[in-house]
């Protein structure tokens, strides 16, 4: 699989990167056993991927810490730290952030059974949330840092309830943050216009995710989720136009899955660096890394994608 320098750190990643997080979380949000599960982070591996990303929330820290075990060496591990207690909508003034946020490092470390994670971000930063996040986080990122604990400062958005960036948009006017994880895909590519170019103009790492989540996963599902964009005004494609273009992007394809087309309209954005897939199936595994390594959609469907949803910025696909 090929390989990239993820932005200004000198972290070699594969541009696919296996996800412990969304509706998946590897299977575990279906209810595949632990070791199924772990197979899964394993078959990964075995396929080229050497980029992992968890998070604390996902619970599925401990199936990746399992799988790497006797190969830490060889993967680049991405894990998360909340900003808010759960059931809290702010940062409210009990939280000890000191004492909770290192605490929830040092729980990851023992859940991945590692001594270093290479990437550790902020996880789902509002926009409203971001300003406190600086003062009360980075002290004590830069602190793990120091110890050799975490290696790379990252941050990622709420994509679900801010599609149109406005907290990496800010983020990304500091120069904190050497990797940020995004959400991109053909029906939301509003990073292209915002962020991206920033991530490329300070040599920031890029993670996509969402490139697939609900709406991606199948015909059905695009189909019906367009008709409320078209019926809200949200886009100007009509119904028989939407019949084709949805056609088109299936027999673009090699598999014929509307999956594959998803994922390799994120793989060919230029400044996209790791195209994240979350699976819980070894076959969905093995048929996106195929997508993320195939070539690019055709200019002509690329070109009437952009037409269509090149100007959304309100949904992520959800
Ligand atoms: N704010 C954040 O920090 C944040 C938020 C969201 C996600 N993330 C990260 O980004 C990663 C990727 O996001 P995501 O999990 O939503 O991934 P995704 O790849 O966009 O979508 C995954 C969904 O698509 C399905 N799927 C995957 N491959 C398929 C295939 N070949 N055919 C049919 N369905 C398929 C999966 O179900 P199956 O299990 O059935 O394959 C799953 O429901 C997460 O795992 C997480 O690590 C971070």
């Amino acid at each position: 699989m090929e390989k990239i320098l993820l932005g200004r750190t000198n972290l070699s990643v594969s541009r696919a990167g296996l996800g412990g997080g969304g509706h998946s979380r590897l299977g575990k949000g279906y209810g595949s056993s632990f070791q199924s599960s772990v197979e899964v982070v394993k078959a990964g591996l075995d396929a080229g991927i050497n980029f992992l990303d968890t998070a604390s929330v996902y619970g599925t820290e401990e199936i990746v810490g399992e799988a790497i075990k006797d190969r830490r060496d060889q993967v680049v591990l991405s894990t998360k730290g909340p900003v808010v207690r759960s059931g809290s909508s702010a940062l409210g003034d009990d939280f000890q952030p000191e004492k909770d946020f290192i605490a929830n490092v040092e729980n990851s470390l023992r859940n991945l059974k590692t001594d270093y994670i290479d990437v550790y971000h902020l996880h789902g930063v509002m926009p409203d949330q971001y300003d406190a996040c600086v003062d009360r986080y980075l002290p004590i990122l830069k602190n793990l840092q120091a110890a050799g604990k975490i290696r790379y400062i990252g941050i990622t958005e709420r994509f679900i309830f801010d599609p149109c960036h406005e907290m990496l948009d800010r983020a990304l006017v500091d120069d904190f943050w050497d990797v940020v994880m995004v959400g991109f895909n053909l029906i939301n590519p509003s990073a292209r216009q915002t962020i991206l170019p920033l991530t490329s103009k300070n040599n920031v790492g890029v993670l996509n995710m969402f490139a697939v989540r609900n709406v991606l996963g199948n015909p059905d599902h695009l189909m019906s989720f367009v008709e409320k964009l078209i019926a809200e005004g949200q886009t100007n494609i009509n119904r028989s136009d939407l019949d084709s273009l949805v056609q088109d992007l299936l027999a673009a394809t090699s598999s014929g899955m509307l999956t594959e087309s998803a994922y390799r309209f994120c793989a060919h954005e230029p400044d996209n660096q790791v195209i994240l897939t979350g699976t819980g199936k070894i076959g969905h595994l093995h048929e996106n890394v195929a997508a993320i390594g195939e070539s690019e959609l055709p200019g002509e469907l690329r070109q009437r994608l952009e037409v269509a949803f090149g100007h959304i910025n309100s949904v992520s696909g959800d």
